[in-house]
């Protein structure tokens, strides 16, 4: 029987869990504040790059998404990260996304010199332009961010127009069963949502090896709520992709070529999935 990796890592008592109104001392008003926007969010890229726990998830989004050659939106880019790996996976062209201006002036500054990446501000009223059409789309950690479901509705609506026939959209977040008491993983923690529904806040909490912390607020939506949208917006196909060892098919494969390939021995966190992804088909 495999250990389990998270030793290190004591789940506090429940009562000394924050509830929902410490929410507070972490993102002073979820409905109306956009962390994506502060500066305490700087300090996510970091995060993304240096949790290695994070990185067989978006290897199983590169593999679903299939960018080679593709031109590809990278819808909610924040500061341009997640659009340079989808380049770098082999994708003829990414565009970035995201409706925080600020995020683009950063993700434009910051990869100036790549070809083939650029980046856009489109406002989550707006559509993207009609010029722009789209092999992909991939949304990595964006459903999370978003607080209304007509947010999410719109969203999900935009990258289906902008993307051809037969072209797909890719989406990860975090797994719904990570919220279970059972679910322990190195460096994420204190999911804890009042109760599993949709738009419901929880904090989330990411710790590098080296001890630092950033803690934000996610908002929940259920599988069905995400499927149903993606019916309701006119996506011919959908599938629900569970991220565990177990996972079968080239998927599998990819999530555990990748998994392997890290240099600590990771398998007990991919047991309970603390990733989902769902892909569904124009
Ligand atoms: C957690 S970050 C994810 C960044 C990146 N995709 C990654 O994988 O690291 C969420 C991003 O989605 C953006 N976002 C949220 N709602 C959006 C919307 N309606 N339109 C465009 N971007 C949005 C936020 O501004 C933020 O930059």
């Amino acid at each position: 029987m495999n250990t389990p990796i998270v030793e290190s890592w004591k789940p506090k008592a429940k009562s000394d869990r924050p509830s929902r109104t410490d929410i507070g001392k972490y993102y002073p008003d979820p409905s109306r504040t956009n962390f994506w926007k502060s500066e305490e969010a700087g300090k996510y890229e970091d995060f993304a790059t240096s949790i290695p726990s994070d990185h067989p998830a978006y290897d199983v989004v590169h593999h679903l998404v299939n960018p080679k050659d593709k031109h590809v939106l990278d819808f909610g880019c924040y500061q341009g990260q997640s659009s340079k790996w989808l380049l770098d996976a082999g994708a003829a062209r990414v565009v970035g996304v995201d409706n925080v201006a600020e995020n683009i002036a950063q993700a434009r500054q910051k990869f100036r010199d790549c070809a083939n990446l650029s980046f856009l501000e489109v406002p989550s009223q707006a559509l993207l332009p009609s010029d722009l059409e789209f092999d992909s789309a991939a949304m990595t950690f964006v459903h999370p961010a978003i607080n209304n479901k007509t947010d999410l509705f719109s969203a999900i609506l935009k990258t289906q127009l902008s993307l051809r026939p037969g072209g797909s959209l890719t989406m990860l977040g975090l797994h719904p069963n990570s919220f279970f008491e059972s679910a322990r993983f190195l460096y994420y923690g204190h999911q804890i949502p009042a109760k599993i529904a949709d738009g419901v806040p929880f904090q989330n909490e990411l710790r590098l090896p080296g001890g630092q912390v950033i803690r934000f607020i996610d908002f929940h939506w259920r599988t069905e709520t995400l499927v149903s949208i993606l019916h309701d917006t006119r996506f011919a196909a959908c599938e629900v992709i569970d991220l565990t060892l177990d996972l079968p098919g080239p998927a599998g494969d990819a999530l555990r070529k990748s998994v392997e390939s890290l240099d600590q021995d990771w398998k007990g966190e991919w047991k309970i999935p603390l990733y989902q992804i769902i892909q569904a088909r124009k």
